[in-house]
């Protein structure tokens, strides 16, 4: 690790847990993905460990309005999860300037780097290390416990990066270290398998049908495709005590079968690349709860509890009641995946849901798209090349707030999604910010327009400069 981060992490930790030791109340705010839960329950993990008590909550986004109330509450140290550094300001006049100590343990891009004596701040931009890809919001809370407790909670930090979709074909810098750390320890094992949700918690012909990544013709969304398919292949979807099978049931000459049938299809339907995405990287934990050592899994499952708002199951799978929160995960993670692929339907099926220009895909989801899930489908849909044939996307949807939500996600190189869209939210009366391969903000009520011109004029800027 870069010796100055190290450094830096080392003093931080120092700080930080002083700070714990003589706060009676410790106030935490996380973020309310699959990153920001496992940041979240680090965190609280170290808090625990040092008998420390605590308030947790799970927000959508940080800014103005929230860090103000949270600044009525009368609390004197409070520590951000996954989020925060694009929020300094409104930290420093809001809290900081207030004589209260705040920790920020950060991945975002800093939008006004400030410095202050009651501030901790850990976050590798500091250092000219992008967050974006080689380190999650968990992954920083995890390089700080390593300091502070002696409990090893790797796969949590390994889970939000695959919840962050930091992992391409493998994971890059500090994520690397981390996971080559863990498997040193046995804490986590990585073999290739089938890329498809649902590989140990659903049963196979559930698994295939609810699948959107990779897209499987004829059997995505399609329960008697899915069915007829999986008898083509020659798997019986049942084993001799008549329970259903699941992918990770399959012997290794099924699970060929599957795979070669599944490119064969894609095959047969245009894909640029039908090998796509279809086999990937299985990071399994020592967890003996095999529904939550699948890690990718475990963070979609994260995700679901976080966007249907029981952030609390999430907790309860982390370091709480695990039995208990998979009962309640597993109903939410249902009705998460069937909103997913409804939204995913709605797309393909009406055409002025989706507006596209010469380099981006816009969706404009107004009330028919939920705020929460918008994000979600814009990673989904630019990975499929069935649904998105560009390179950018842009989502917008309605919020419960009377306000747009915007998503963005790129494939581009030369393009800072975090720049482009703190600029335009600024001058709309908004407010955004994120990571240069994915950012996300707020407009006012009836902008999409007014924000697609200003959006095509900085894509046009950037490649006449190119
Ligand atoms: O706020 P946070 O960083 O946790 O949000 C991450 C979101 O950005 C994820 O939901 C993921 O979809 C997206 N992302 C991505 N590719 C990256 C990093 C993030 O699509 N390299
Ligand atoms: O919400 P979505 O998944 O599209 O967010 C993409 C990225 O943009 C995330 O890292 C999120 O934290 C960030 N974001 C932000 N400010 C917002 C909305 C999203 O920094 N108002
Ligand atoms: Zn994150």
């Amino acid at each position: 690790m870069n010796a100055d981060l190290e450094n830096h992490i080392i003093k931080s930790a120092d700080k930080f847990k002083e700070l714990c030791t003589k706060t009676k109340i410790i106030r935490c705010i996380t973020h309310l993905d699959a990153d920001g839960l496992c940041a979240g329950a680090i965190v609280a993990n170290i808090l625990r460990n040092l008998g420390s008590d605590f308030h947790l909550s799970i927000v959508k986004q940080l800014n103005n309005e929230n860090i103000e109330d949270f600044s009525k509450e009368k609390y004197d140290f409070y520590i951000f999860s996954d989020l925060g550094s694009g929020q300094l300001e409104a930290i420093k006049n809001n809290l900081l300037s207030k004589g209260k100590y705040v920790a920020v343990l950060d991945h975002h891009e800093i939008k006004a780097k400030i410095e202050h004596e009651n501030l901790i701040h850990v976050n590798p931009h500091i250092f000219g290390i992008d967050g974006s890809n080689n380190i999650s919001g968990s992954g920083v809370c995890y390089l700080l416990s390593r300091h502070i407790i002696k409990d090893d909670l790797s796969h949590l930090a390994i889970t939000g990066a695959l919840g962050d979709m930091q992992e391409k074909d493998g994971f890059s810098g500090l994520n690397e270290e981390i996971l080559k750390n863990a498997i040193s320890k046995g804490k986590i094992k990585v073999e290739k398998g089938l890329n498809v949700f649902g590989r140990v918690s659903r049963p196979i012909h559930k698994a295939l049908e609810y699948c959107t990544e990779p897209e499987i013709p004829g059997v995505t969304g399609d329960e008697s495709g899915t069915i007829q398919f999986l008898s083509e292949v020659g798997i019986d979807i049942k084993n001799k005590n008549n329970d259903f099978r699941r992918l990770c049931d399959l012997n290794g000459d099924e699970m060929q079968r599957v795979i070669n049938a599944i490119i064969i299809k894609r095959a047969g339907s245009n894909y640029e690349k039908p090998h796509k995405d279809i086999v990937s990287n299985i990071y399994i934990s020592d967890d003996e709860n095999e529904n939550l050592a699948d890690l990718r899994e475990f963070a979609t499952v994260l995700n679901a509890c976080g966007r249907s708002e029981y952030p609390a199951v999430a907790m309860m799978l982390c370091m709480g009641d695990k039995e208990k929160g998979l009962k309640i995960a597993k109903g939410l993670s249902n009705s998460y995946r069937k909103k997913i692929m409804e939204s995913i339907k709605l797309l393909k099926r009406n055409k002025e849901k989706v507006i596209k220009t010469e380099k981006t895909f816009y969706i404009v989801g107004k009330d028919d798209i939920d705020e929460k899930l918008i994000g979600t489908i814009c990673s989904i849909s630019l990975n499929s090349d069935n649904l998105c044939d560009k390179k950018i996307i842009v989502g917008f949807a309605n919020t419960s707030a009377n306000t747009i939500k915007i998503s963005t996600r790129t494939k581009e190189q030369n393009i800072n999604l975090k720049r482009i869209i703190s600029d335009i939210t600024a001058k709309l009366g908004g407010e955004g910010g994120g990571h240069s391969v994915a950012a996300g903000g707020e407009i006012p009520k009836g902008k999409e327009e007014e924000f697609i011109n200003m959006f095509e004029n900085q894509i046009k800027e950037i490649y006449n400069d190119c």
